[in-house]
């Protein structure tokens, strides 16, 4: 529990950035968020929200489109701080490590939903999870992950690429699926330089939706993600 209080991707640490910085850095990113949810593409009975947190980047549009929403995050302090935020939630608090409840389904994702008691028709949300995972919980997590995607509502939001600097458009990338080198060469420096060095987050174009769209989220003056968010094909 203390662990997961001081984990690297949330706990403490991230709630008090979130504090002190929600509003100046991260609501231009919040409301890309939102738009890219609002169009009525994205609905279900029940949804199914990995790396819930306190919700500070949650679409709140999606309460009138899901009738219950699961969060799941190993936070135990972010489900009150994800209610005190968004008192229309009903659903369940799942506080779990789902790479280990993976594990434990041997990699099956379909055991893996049973086994968080989510019916068969569930959408998932990734919500700024999956490139905040390390190099090896990737390799045990995207295993399997078309299989737990198909057929089904889907979403992801995720960093693709870090930087210590501030980054604008060179030039807006389409809205499809893109490899990290072209969205890298999409972007310059806030002189209008190309820029030099840039972290992958290990997620890469891996997924294919129906719409994508690229966001820069300045975290802080210098902690730049561009993020990807993912819409499936199956809405
Ligand atoms: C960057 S935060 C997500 C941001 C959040 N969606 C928001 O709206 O602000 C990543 C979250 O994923 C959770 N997390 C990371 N790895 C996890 C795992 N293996 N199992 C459960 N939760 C995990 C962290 O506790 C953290 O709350």
């Amino acid at each position: 529990m203390i662990r997961e209080l001081f984990h690297p991707s949330g706990g403490l640490g991230y709630h008090f950035r979130a504090l002190l910085r929600s509003k100046r850095y991260w609501k231009p990113f919040r409301d890309e968020i939102d738009r890219f949810f609002a169009p009525p593409d994205f609905q279900g009975k029940h949804l199914v929200v990995f790396g819930s947190s306190g919700g500070y980047l949650f679409p709140k549009i999606l309460f009138s489109r899901f009738k219950t929403i699961d969060c799941v995050d190993f936070d135990p302090i972010s489900f009150s701080i994800f209610r005190f935020r968004h008192p229309e939630w009903r659903g369940r608090a799942v506080r779990v490590n789902f790479l280990d409840e993976w594990k434990h389904s041997l990699g099956d994702p379909l055991v893996f939903l049973d086994r968080l008691g989510a019916p068969a028709d569930t959408a998932v949300l990734f919500l700024n999870v999956l490139g905040q995972l390390t190099n090896r919980e990737q390799l045990s997590f995207f295993p399997g992950m078309a299989k737990l995607l198909e057929g089904r509502a889907w979403a992801s939001v995720h960093d693709r690429l870090v930087f210590d600097q501030p980054v604008e458009w060179r030039e807006k990338p389409a809205p499809e699926s893109i490899s990290d080198t072209l969205l890298a060469n999409a972007l310059q420096d806030s002189r209008g330089q190309p820029l030099a060095e840039c972290e992958s987050s290990g997620v890469g174009n891996r997924f294919r939706g129906e719409r994508h769209e690229y966001f820069i989220w300045s975290l802080r003056d210098r902690q730049v993600q561009v993020c990807e968010a993912v819409l499936s094909p199956h809405s």
